[in-house]
């Protein structure tokens, strides 16, 4: 039996059908309302379902996040960040061979052609990794643009492996650019995040000397940010995407996207809002600087759209954080302590409890990354190539089936029609 809503306007009474969810909100269907001249508003979409989705599922109350109905918590202890890819690509684990197989495939992919890593040049040292590594996505086109069919269910797989492949060694390839170093290629023997990591701090031709410890907890920070549902920068890919246009420049838009210091940024900004507080002594300043409605700061890893008790990979995070610190040696790490501070004060102080402000991803990711020696303007590269297979998989998702392009609508607030004034009647 289809749930039904109604709504009166101008004493007109329309009926909308209630579309039920497998979990969490149902929601009310107003694609009709359209017929009737009717548009509804939404600014931040807090209200609005822009899709329906298989992937993953957050119950922002209850701390869940769910990819492909296993939850995060799971995934991030027993599995690997390639199972996980195979997992959000193909909706179910794979077997050894399955793994072994995308595995392979993952890795005829990792290299960057010879001519098109002469896109890197075009940066000055000292450039930010994420302009280089957005402009070397979009600039993804130009090698495949011509074999990139996206009606093709196998194409797009391809397209979608290729760039959960290609992405550690452009971010790495962007990372030593700005150091102005020489670029490692891609070593086939290494893990996924072994082999990144290698990529930025090891030296070609010679042995991995990353430490099996830090590369874990990479795998599992891959892990942990590899999808979101319809978050800020995978609602920009959709909506990229929609347009037809070529895919790697829809991702490009991702990547833009996620940069925002309010969204994948915050890692980074996380760093810069510690080292600016400078001392534990100076937190409770910066505390009331947040909660002034006239000050502009705002504490950098805390709040979240969705979650308003706890962010479940937050507390995983929180654990491999300590778990780093203990292995690098670093539990008295000075930021750590300004973070330590602020969080107690967070958490106990009523302006954060009533507005559900609690530490995110974010907070404790870049402590973490800090710990194992990654230098800040590499966080928000290292979330880019967490969420790549949440990005390419919302992508293949939508094109697997009838979409339109994205166009909303909107409040018109301007000037009613008036006629031009010539230029010598002004
Ligand atoms: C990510 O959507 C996702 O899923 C994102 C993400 C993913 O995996 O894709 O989880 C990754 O982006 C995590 C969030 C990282 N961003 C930050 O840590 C930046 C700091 N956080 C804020 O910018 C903010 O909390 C947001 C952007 C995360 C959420 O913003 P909302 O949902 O629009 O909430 P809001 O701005 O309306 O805030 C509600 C109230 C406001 O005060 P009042 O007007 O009610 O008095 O809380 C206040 C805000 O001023 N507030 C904060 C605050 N966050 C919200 N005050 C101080 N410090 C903060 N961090």
């Amino acid at each position: 039996m289809v749930q039904k809503v109604q709504i009166t306007i101008d004493g007109k009474s329309i009926e909308l059908n209630v579309l039920e969810a497998s979990e969490g909100n149902n929601v009310v269907d107003v694609r009709g309302l359209i017929a009737e001249g009717i548009f509804t508003y939404d600014p931040g979409f807090l209200s609005t379902a822009s899709c329906d989705s298989k992937i993953t599922y957050i119950d922002g109350d209850a701390g869940i996040l769910l990819y492909r109905g296993y939850a995060i918590e799971q995934l991030a202890s027993q599995a690997s960040h390639l199972e996980v890819c195979y997992l959000l690509l193909n909706g179910e684990l794979p077997s050894s061979t399955q793994l072994a197989e995308f595995d392979a495939s993952l890795k005829d992919k990792q290299t960057v052609d010879k001519q098109f890593q002469q896109i890197f040049n075009g940066f000055a040292r000292g450039a930010h990794p994420m302009s280089m590594v957005g402009a070397a996505i979009s600039g993804l086109a130009s090698l495949y643009h011509e074999s990139t069919d996206i009606t093709d269910a196998e194409n797009r797989k391809t397209t979608a492996q290729r760039l959960i492949a290609i992405i550690p060694t452009i971010a790495a390839m962007a990372y030593k650019h700005g150091r102005g170093e020489t670029f490692v290629e891609p070593d086939p023997s290494l893990g996924y995040a072994e082999n990144f990591l290698n990529m930025c701090f090891g030296e070609t031709g010679k042995p991995s000397t990353i430490s099996p410890v830090i590369a874990e907890a990479m795998d599992k920070i891959f892990i942990l940010h590899a999808d979101h549902e319809q978050n800020a920068s995978t609602s920009t890919v959709r909506m990229a995407g929609s347009t037809d246009c070529n895919p790697y420049a829809a991702i490009s838009a991702g990547v833009s996207a996620l940069w925002g210091p309010a969204h994948g940024g915050a890692n980074e900004a996380v760093l810069d809002m510690l080292m600016e507080i400078g001392d534990v002594s100076r937190v409770a300043e910066y505390v009331e600087k947040a909660k002034d409605k006239d000050d502009p700061f705002k504490l950098m890893g805390f709040g979240h759209r969705v979650y308003k008790n706890f962010d479940p990979r937050a507390k995983v995070m929180e654990s491999y954080c300590a778990a780093v610190l203990a292995e690098r040696g670093v539990e008295n790490d000075p930021l750590l302590k300004i973070a330590k501070a602020l969080e107690k004060i967070a958490r106990e102080d009523d302006y954060f409890i009533s507005r559900k402000l609690y530490p995110n991803i974010d907070f404790y990711s870049g402590i973490t990354l800090k710990a194992v020696g990654i230098p800040t303007e590499l966080f928000t590269v290292i979330f880019t190539l967490g969420r790549m297979p949440g990005w390419v998989t919302h992508w293949d998702e939508m094109l697997s089936a009838p979409y339109k392009i994205a166009r909303p609508r909107q409040l018109y607030l301007g000037e009613h029609q008036r006629d031009f004034i010539a230029l010598d009647a002004r």
